[in-house]
């Protein structure tokens, strides 16, 4: 079997995927247990205890999961579609707790200067950074205000510099690969997420760029965390795996003997309730309890696997560079059977 490097896994001659691929332990480990582990970071100047950020779905990040999750380390990008942008501000002072919020491409400057003046990071929610009026939104935002930017979607390194030309701090990175996403099947566009980040995260290296890489969609596990963070990604952007926890929006539905909530695409019909060009699902997934729970499993993962990979911290998960590409049934194989 082959051990890719980081690099030759970029350019591996299929489009990757998370399931696609594992991280391989080659060496011997010198960490004790995975309480050793440490996994904090910064992302755009803010401590993260664990690297997740959530993402900006009406269904997964209004105000109180956007608290909770800073209070838990990890950032919460509150949403643009519910009524939370009006509940952020309270005497013009933002709910404490809060570090970042999701606009349109429409954002006005009264709510553009609410932001700044708080300090908040600006993510601009769209499906497609490489978009000249999603780039000059962002040069504009940047001009006038002293403010973090996010910009997405991409699938790919090829514009990152255009997209640090026009001003942006970090961008998400993913087409296609969202659990509630139908773009795929709908245009055709898009690429497995690890190669996506594979190729962002070498274009910012090559081209020596000031950006830092969301990996955002398809994660489905503490493992794929792992993988996303090895390939090249500094912080991971969760939908589902967030959903269905106590502090997403939205109702506890019970069906069928079991607890549920409500999980749907931001371009879902249920979101755009027009006669828009579709391009989200809308579902229910099981009830989860506290996303608190859900964080502590990631944490709890993600410092095993590195356990694994005998690295102490994340800087040294970023150096290592032992990957294995699997058939399908190895890929099976590695599945629990009931
Ligand atoms: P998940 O973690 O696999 O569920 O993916 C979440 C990501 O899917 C989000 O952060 C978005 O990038 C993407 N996404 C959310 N809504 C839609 C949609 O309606 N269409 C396409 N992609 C979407």
């Amino acid at each position: 079997m082959k051990i890719y490097s980081r690099k030759e896994l970029n350019d591996y001659f299929l489009s990757l995927t998370y399931d696609d691929i594992s991280l391989i332990p080659t060496e011997i480990s010198r960490v004790k247990s995975r309480n050793d582990v440490n996994i904090k970071s910064a992302f755009l100047g803010i401590e993260l205890g664990v690297p997740v950020v959530s993402s900006p779905m009406d269904t997964v990040t209004g105000i109180t999961m956007a608290k909770e999750l800073s209070a838990s380390g990890c950032i919460g990008i509150v949403n643009r579609f519910d009524s939370s942008l009006n509940e952020l501000f309270s005497d013009g002072k933002v709910v404490e707790g809060i570090q970042a919020v999701s606009v349109s491409l429409t954002a006005d400057d009264e709510l553009l200067e609410k932001l700044a003046a708080n300090k908040l990071i600006i993510c601009i929610d769209t499906a497609n950074a490489n978009n000249a009026h999603v780039l000059k939104k962002c040069e504009e935002i940047k001009k006038k205000y002293k403010v973090k930017v996010i910009v997405g979607n991409i699938a790919h390194g090829g514009t990152l510099k255009q997209l640090v030309d026009a001003g942006a701090d970090a961008v998400r990175i993913g087409i296609g690969g969202g659990s509630v996403c139908t773009t795929s099947v709908q245009t055709g566009i898009g690429i497995g997420q690890v190669s996506s980040v594979l190729d962002s995260y070498f274009a910012r290296e090559e081209q020596k760029l000031k950006i830092e890489l969301i990996a955002d969609g398809g994660i489905k596990s503490p493992g794929d965390v792992a993988k996303a963070l090895s390939a090249g990604a500094d912080v991971v952007m969760l939908g589902r795996m967030l959903a269905g926890t106590k502090e997403t929006p939205g109702e506890v539905i019970k069906y069928s003997d079991q607890l549920w909530k409500k999980y749907r695409g931001s371009a879902s019909f249920g979101v755009k309730m027009k006669g828009e060009f579709i391009e989200g699902e809308e579902t229910m997934v099981p009830y989860k309890g506290t996303v608190k729970s859900v964080v502590n499993a990631i944490s709890d993962g993600l410092k095993s696997s590195m356990s694994y990979l005998n690295c102490e911290s994340l800087k040294d998960l970023k150096v290592k560079n032992s990957f294995a590409v699997l058939s399908t049934s190895s890929y099976l194989e590695r599945l629990p059977r009931k």
